[in-house]
């Protein structure tokens, strides 16, 4: 920050405390913070002190510890400070206070660090350093990063060394995914920050975004020149904004962050770096300079204008995310298909695929990547995507893609679909079919995400924030996005007209459908009631609704710790047939579409053997009830729509269980919302 007007240290801890909170669902077992020492009269070396404060569990746990220090004054006004905060996900070393960054050079921390993603030559460092007689005090890959900058810096060749150069010289070492920010006792005041796979954007605030408290500063400005052109037809929102046009003022604080969310509150002006680009902030003014820049060659990068509401990444009145996104998706189904589909001339247009809508249907096959809840998007619209297209579609978890070494054609489409834009599995896929010549296609939830940036082309699905670890309207807007494609590229077949028909009226009614659906909530968590100690729980369906199955499965046992599977019902006698007894809960998805009967003989299968079914049917289907323990009644849409009202049950079943069960339904153990590391 960089104000005319000063800002208490309590202030800095707050600001990036909360930036912490609002990133607390990409990891929460541990936090820190590193913020300057109570400030000297000097910049000497000897009296810069940086204070490191860190502590095992969630941020909270952090917020209170700061207050405990009472070394540091509170009180104390600063008016140019750098501070940096982090929340980890564990991949190297258990979650504990010394695990946690920043992590510091030695013991007077003279270089601190912040780091998001994973450095898979740290052995091969840390064994260097350690000759070198630098002593670690972590178990994580991280660390190897503060020795590495202080081994560079004590062993340079004259003292006018910048802090970017030694940065620039630490990450040519480094062989992995990194987001980091730097920080140093040598350079006081200056942040220095790279990235290389690893999500990293800058939020730019303005004198004029400031409340009236504060005085406009007159001295800084950042160099930046219009210019980022949006390389692929993504629907990004206004992307030609420079940093003259933020409020017409010169930025005055700079944030760096993950995402959006952490800073949402202080900006909405953000740019995104690109592998390695080389940040610096220094008296207040921002640049940007590749690595090995050469005399002229900085790079532009123009600052985006997010539409992102503060209100959207807050809980209002609901007792979690996940609940409140849950309660959103008639919504959020609307704004995936604002603006993309006429209802009066039944057309379908997605702007950021139609210029490339005629190579698409030239090609060999679709190919859809994704992990988790995103490849579940995949199998659910697999079936009607082969309909409406009349192509061969492949449907590929991005790791196991991987590990195969699948064969890619240059003739081939690669759809990646990933709610955060940001999940390394997927990203390393689409890398791998870029470069084998394949047309890629993302399919994400997150504006400015690396996906976003390194497809050919893509959708927005628009389903705004989404903060529960668990997916849940993130999948229904996929889903849409996903139909929505299949009925643009069928739009010219004569054959197709009446079932495109068929979909896009299903489409238009989905937002009430998915309100009524809502309304079943009262009677799902009574259900819950009965279900919550049991130790499994199966979820059976086929056709359009197999992949409800998975996701149903998935969502429970993320956030309820309950053993789930998600089985195709025509697999049952195959094997899972054997798991059915009277203990064993079932729940079985049987709607009135091309495999009811078939369902009905999976349905008298596990009655004959004692089991009892809770059933997800159509509303009047007396023929299923009749043999149900227990039902929910959906209101009937087009078959492949079927999944978007059938997921919702059990979305809120997940939700209602792990309530019951006394688990944070937000911060499941073990799981990250955004996972940067293979
Ligand atoms: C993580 C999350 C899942 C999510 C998956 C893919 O595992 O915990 O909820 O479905 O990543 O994430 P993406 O952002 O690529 O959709």
């Amino acid at each position: 920050l960089n104000y005319r007007v000063p800002r208490t240290r309590k202030e800095i801890f707050e600001t990036l405390v909360k930036g912490l909170q609002r990133l607390e669902y990409r990891g929460y077992d541990s936090a820190g913070i590193a913020v300057d020492g109570n400030s000297k009269t000097t910049t000497d070396i000897n009296s810069n002190t940086i204070c490191l404060i860190k502590k095992k569990g969630k941020v909270k746990a952090l917020d209170e510890e700061l207050y405990k220090k009472d070394s540091l004054d509170l009180d104390e006004e600063l008016c140019t400070h750098f501070g940096l905060a982090h929340t980890r996900w564990a991949t190297h070393g258990e979650p504990s206070a010394v695990n946690s960054h920043p992590h510091r050079s030695d013991k007077d921390n003279e270089f601190v660090v912040i780091h998001n993603g994973i450095i898979t030559n740290y052995k091969e460092l840390k064994e260097y350093l350690i000759t070198k007689g630098y002593e670690f005090e972590s178990e994580t890959d991280t660390e190897v990063i503060p020795k590495l900058i202080k081994y560079v810096y004590d062993n340079r060749e004259n003292d006018s060394i910048t802090f970017s150069t030694l940065v620039e010289r630490v990450i040519q070492q480094l062989e992995g995914a990194f987001a980091l920010v730097f920080k140093s006792r040598h350079f006081p005041g200056e942040a220095v920050s790279t990235r290389r796979g690893s999500p990293l954007l800058i939020g730019v605030r303005s004198e004029h975004e400031l409340s009236t408290e504060h005085i406009p500063v007159q001295y800084n400005t950042a160099r930046f020149k219009d210019g980022l052109q949006e390389k692929n037809n993504h629907n990004r929102p206004d992307c030609s904004n420079t940093i003259n046009s933020v409020g017409e003022g010169r930025a005055v604080e700079f944030y760096f962050a993950s995402d959006a969310s952490a800073i949402i509150e202080h900006t909405n002006k953000v740019l995104y770096l690109e592998d390695d680009d080389i940040a610096v902030v220094l008296k207040g003014e921002l640049s940007i300079h590749r690595i090995n820049r050469q005399a002229g060659e900085d790079p532009v990068r123009a600052i985006q204008t997010l539409q992102m509401e503060l209100q959207q990444i807050m809980k209002g009145n609901f007792d979690a995310f996940m609940q409140k996104e849950i309660f959103e998706q008639p919504d959020s189904v609307v704004n995936t298909m604002r603006g993309r589909i006429c209802f009066e001339t039944n057309t379908v247009i997605l702007g950021g695929l139609k210029d490339h809508l005629k190579e698409i249907k030239r090609c060999r096959r679709l190919i859809m990547i994704g992990c988790g809840t995103s490849f579940h998007a995949a199998v659910a619209t697999r079936q009607i995507l082969e309909e409406l297209t009349e192509l061969p579609v492949m449907v590929e978890l991005a790791s196991d893609f991987l590990d195969r070494n699948t064969p890619v054609f240059r003739d081939d489409v690669c759809f990646f679909i990933s709610q955060s834009g940001e999940t390394a599995d997927t990203l390393m896929a689409l890398r791998y079919c870029k470069a084998r010549g394949a047309l890629t296609v993302g399919i994400t939830n997150t504006v400015g995400s690396s996906i976003c940036r390194e497809t050919d082309c893509g959708v927005h699905i628009n389903a705004g924030p989404e903060i529960g670890v668990a997916s849940t309207k993130a999948y229904t807007s996929q889903f849409v996005a996903l139909i929505m494609f299949g009925l643009m590229m069928s739009e010219d077949r004569l054959s197709l007209q009446k079932r495109r028909l068929e979909i896009i009226s299903g489409l238009k009614a989905l937002p009430e459908l998915t309100k009524k659906v809502l309304s079943l909530d009262g009677k799902i968590k009574e259900i819950a009631n009965e279900l919550y100690q049991q130790k499994s729980l199966l979820v059976m369906g086929r056709g359009f609704n197999y992949a409800t199955c998975l996701e149903g499965a998935l969502k429970i046992k993320e956030i309820t710790y309950m053993h789930s599977e998600g089985i195709l019902a025509g697999e049952l006698k195959h094997g899972p047939l054997a798991l059915i007894d009277k203990h064993m809960p079932v729940i079985m998805i049987i709607m009135k579409d091309a495999c009811y009967t078939k369902c009905q003989n999976a349905l008298q299968q596990v009655t004959a053997r004692a089991g009892r079914p809770i059933i997800l049917c159509c509303q009047d289907d007396p023929e299923v009830t009749k043999n149900a323990y227990q039902t929910i009644e959906l209101p009937q849409t087009v078959d492949c729509l079927q999944g978007i009202l059938s997921v919702i049950p059990l979305q809120l079943l997940s939700f209602h269980l792990a309530v019951l069960r006394g688990y944070d339904v937000d911060c499941p153990r073990n799981l990250a919302k955004s996972v940067t590391v293979e």
